[in-house]
């Protein structure tokens, strides 16, 4: 999609969008005055369209097209989004591979002119997804996907042509990064084994210059990865864990470690799942898919961070090598555990994760991202993801960017009384109490002991946002989330 953009009004756009505010004074009679100079008379439509977020009226003239896009009462970055996906999905068959947007200054409040730039290019890319990858006839190309897609901005001459361009490249990269993730968590389990996660990440790496090493089984064994090794057993592909670093070239102002859960399929191990959704399972590496997101575009974008990224990556299969319900394996920080549970094998592989992190690299933050718990799901559906975080500045940084991003997080509690949950008879602790309570918290809880300690460390249980119905996809999807916030995050959108 080539995006160009240019001052004031120009005639002669064929496809036009215009988006509005409907908390902006008189914005019936301005789109009425906007009408008339197109030549088109907005006044019958004017009557039904409202200009709640997403809402959407075709205008026909003698040779052009206008769409009005309704962005509701409170013009953010995250409900242009919405409304500029959910239009560039629901018009597919209307619209052709050239598009004008005319942002008018009367229609939009002025403050978030550059807001609502990045958050359309962002949201009419995503908008443009095709899940049928595994068709053998492929569908018909999004107009705004073909090479000779363009877009042209007509902007109010107050914006600067600066930051335009920048709100244009970021909602460009974000969302070809975003695309990229829609699509590895959407394929199928047995189209991403561990060693297709590792292609992907290189993949990642080449695009955005930063550094990718995948430890290969025996390296694992070398190393002491047995929980991750534990929970591979039963599997026919051996695992890997990636290991991804960006440096940025001016000087970093922070390092961040990144961890993410990519379990490529869960059956549950012997401690099986129902079969009614175990499909869906297929998501299990949300978690890790998000941290390839998000440092492909800080890289891309050459945020001043240095960033390790690590993604532990198995499937959790039923075998007979499989571990079994009480089985006590070792793991890399050489605490012993007894797994009571094979269906929770999150915590366990992230459990080596997070030991390797904070044991070979000095980070000053830890954020990790996984589909841990069903429980998550169950507490703020698939609206919020929780937040787990030993450090307050932390937690309300990323809330914060959770809310700029439409990415949102709550914060549960880390309370050493649900610590007592962990405790085993037989080994160091256990990965699952056996009751049906506070789920989430006491993985976290489980998680919490392999970080050493590490004072900033936030862990997401992204269970219930990560993959689901979306609105707009006829079907269940990947949302690829974390990948806006970890980026808002890194760029300062969760300041405190
Ligand atoms: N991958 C699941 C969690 C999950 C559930 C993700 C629903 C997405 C949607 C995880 O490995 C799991 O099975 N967790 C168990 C843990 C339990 C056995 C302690 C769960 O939440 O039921
Ligand atoms: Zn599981
Ligand atoms: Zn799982």
């Amino acid at each position: 999609m080539k995006i160009n953009w240019q001052s004031g009004w120009v005639a002669g756009a064929q496809q036009l969008l215009i988006p509005v505010s409907n908390n902006q004074g008189e914005w019936i009679q301005n789109l009425e005055h906007i009408g008339t100079q197109i030549g088109v008379s907005f006044k019958a439509a004017l009557e039904d369209f409202k200009a709640e977020t997403g809402e959407t009226t075709v205008l026909y003239g003698p040779d052009c097209k206008v769409f009005l896009l309704g962005l509701g009462r409170e013009v953010n970055f995250a409900e242009v989004l919405r409304a500029a996906r959910l239009f560039a999905a629901r018009q597919k068959s209307k619209l052709s591979t050239s598009l004008g947007i005319y942002l008018d200054a009367a229609l939009l409040p002025a403050d978030q002119h550059i807001v609502c730039i990045e958050a359309m290019v962002n949201g009419l890319y995503l908008g443009t997804y095709d899940a049928g990858k595994y068709k053998s006839k492929s569908t018909e190309t999004h107009p705004l996907a073909t090479e000779d897609a363009a877009i042209e901005f007509y902007l109010p001459a107050s914006v600067s042509a600066k930051a335009v361009a920048k709100a244009v490249a970021q909602g460009q990269v974000i969302a070809e990064a975003q695309l990229g993730i829609y699509d590895l968590i959407n394929a199928p389990g047995n189209k991403k084994q561990p060693a297709h996660l590792a292609s992907f990440a290189r993949a990642a790496a080449q695009r955005g210059n930063f550094s990718v090493r995948v430890l290969e089984k025996a390296e694992l064994e070398a190393e002491g990865f047995y929980a991750l090794l534990g929970v591979n057993q039963g599997s026919a592909a051996p695992p890997v864990c990636i290991v991804m670093e960006y440096v940025p070239t001016q000087e970093a102002t922070r390092t961040i470690g990144l961890v993410g859960k990519g379990v490529t399929f869960d059956t549950g191990g012997i401690s099986i799942k129902p079969s009614a959704n175990m499909h869906h399972m297929k998501s299990d590496m949300s978690g890790a898919a998000a941290v390839y997101g998000a440092i492909e575009v800080a890289a891309r974008l050459e945020l001043p961070f240095h960033l390790i990224g690590i993604t532990p990556v198995t499937e959790n299969s039923v075998d007979a090598d499989s571990l079994k319900p009480g089985d006590v394996i070792d793991s890399y920080s050489g605490r012993t555990i007894e797994v009571t549970d094979t269906d929770a094998e999150g915590r366990i592989i992230l459990a080596d994760a997070l030991s390797y992190l904070v044991r070979n690299y000095k980070v000053d933050s830890i954020v990790d991202l996984a589909t841990l718990t069903g429980s998550a799901a169950r507490v703020l559906g698939a609206h919020a993801a929780c937040l787990f975080a030993n450090d307050d500045q932390l937690a309300e940084s990323l809330a914060l960017a959770g809310e700029y991003s439409g990415e949102r997080l709550w914060r549960l509690p880390l309370w050493d009384v649900y610590k007592d949950e962990l405790k085993s008879d037989v080994a160091d602790l256990r990965n699952f109490s056996g009751k049906p309570a506070a789920g989430a918290i006491s993985a976290a809880k489980f998680l919490e002991v392999f970080v050493d300690e590490h004072p900033s460390w936030a862990h997401l249980d992204i269970a219930g946002v990560a993959y689901g119905d979306v609105d707009f996809l006829p079907h269940k999807s990947a949302t690829a989330f974390g990948v806006r916030l970890l980026v808002e995050w890194l760029m300062g959108q969760g300041d405190a």
